[in-house]
């Protein structure tokens, strides 16, 4: 188990933003260390009931440790959160009053030997789980230059793609991330700007690997789906491309029609399922981002879940679990002991 600790951004935003209640039912989509897990386990105490997922096995193996004492209220699951809709049918664990993603990697598997950080040398791996196939080595070393520098200008953004890849090209094959370092710096120089050379190339490689954009995309419209009335999704992102995607699908989701402009009459009869809880996103304040410099890129957004009272057939319709609205969407909630001893968990 890591020697390493990760210190949770933005903890009171989040459990104020999610709305945590005594006896409330939650689902923390990336329990990494299991810090946002544990407060949202205090503050829905007594009562309260967590399922946790995430697609890493050792992040899983530390949370279950520091949520020990939560043991009975909890559901640890290592698994990746685009399958959140099917996790959640299979423990019988919706709808729920809030959902939680705080997208990126945890402090322990940046400083881990994974391959993720640029700052120390390792195999050139970034996968998440174990199980998956593809690692970022065997992205640099098989595709080809117009692949390499299209996976660069996409995920990370990078104005040099066509250099980075170029040169990348040139010293193949390249196993390790001070390997990788060295190709980049040779391709744009070794400092520019505030931030290091390698970061955007390092970036769009984790999110090619873990196909971290399209992934977040299917989970977040699974996530909807799973809240209970006046639920609540909040969504703590690190980059551009990730924040984009939640932006644009909660200001979607909050309007009754997204038909194009001067559309003259509606056409899509798109009926709004959420309210949009901070119409300016959430950033940490100058003390946290002094106290925990990885925070400093952290934008919090979130939304509440809504059923068109209205309108009963749409609703049922749309939302597919949500079909008891003569109970505003809530259900018994599962019992965790009997799930556990149903799946033999520990
Ligand atoms: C920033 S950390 C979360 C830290 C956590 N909130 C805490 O307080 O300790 C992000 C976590 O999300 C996990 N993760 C990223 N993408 C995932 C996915 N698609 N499915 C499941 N877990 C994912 C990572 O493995 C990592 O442990």
């Amino acid at each position: 188990m890591s020697a390493f600790v990760h210190i949770p951004v933005l903890v009171k935003e989040t459990v104020e933003a999610l709305a945590v209640q005594p006896g409330g039912r939650y689902i923390d989509c990336t329990l990494g260390g299991g810090g946002h897990a544990a407060a949202i386990l205090g503050h829905s105490s007594p009562g309260g009931q967590l399922l946790g997922i995430d697609a890493d096995p050792e992040a899983v193996k530390i949370a279950k440790a520091r949520l020990q004492a939560y043991r009975d209220s909890t559901l640890l699951i290592n698994e990746n959160f685009v399958n959140l809709q099917a996790i959640c049918i299979k423990y019988d664990f919706y709808p729920v009053h809030g959902i939680l993603f705080d997208l990126g990697l945890s402090s322990i598997q940046l400083d881990s030997n994974r391959g993720f950080s640029f700052q120390h040398d390792a195999p050139l791996d970034m996968r998440l789980s174990p199980s998956q196939e593809i690692t970022a080595a065997d992205i640099v070393n098989t595709s080809s230059e117009a692949e390499l520098a299209h996976i660069i200008e996409t995920y990370g953004e990078e104005a040099y793609s066509h250099q980075i890849a170029h040169r990348i090209v040139q010293e193949r094959p390249i196993e390790t991330t001070l390997q990788l370092v060295r190709a980049i710096e040779q391709a744009v120089g070794g400092g520019r700007g505030r931030i290091h050379p390698a970061t955007k190339t390092f970036q769009a490689l984790r999110i090619a690997v873990n196909h971290e954009l399209d992934h977040l995309e299917a989970a977040l419209k699974q996530a909807i789906n799973l809240l209970g009335f006046e639920g609540r999704l909040v969504v703590i992102s690190y980059n551009s491309l990730e924040d984009r995607i939640v932006k644009q699908l909660m200001q979607q989701e909050s309007k009754d029609c997204i038909c194009p402009p001067r559309t003259p009459t509606c056409i899509c009869r798109h009926t709004a399922c959420l309210r949009l809880i901070n119409k300016k996103v959430i950033t940490p304040s100058p003390v946290e981002v002094q106290l925990n410099p990885r925070s400093r890129s952290a934008k919090l957004r979130a939304a509440e879940r809504i059923i068109t009272q209205g309108d009963p057939v749409n609703v049922t319709e749309k939302l597919g679990f949500l079909v008891g609205i003569e109970t505003n969407g809530w259900r018994r909630p599962a019992m965790l002991k009997r799930l556990r001893m149903a799946f033999s968990l520990p």
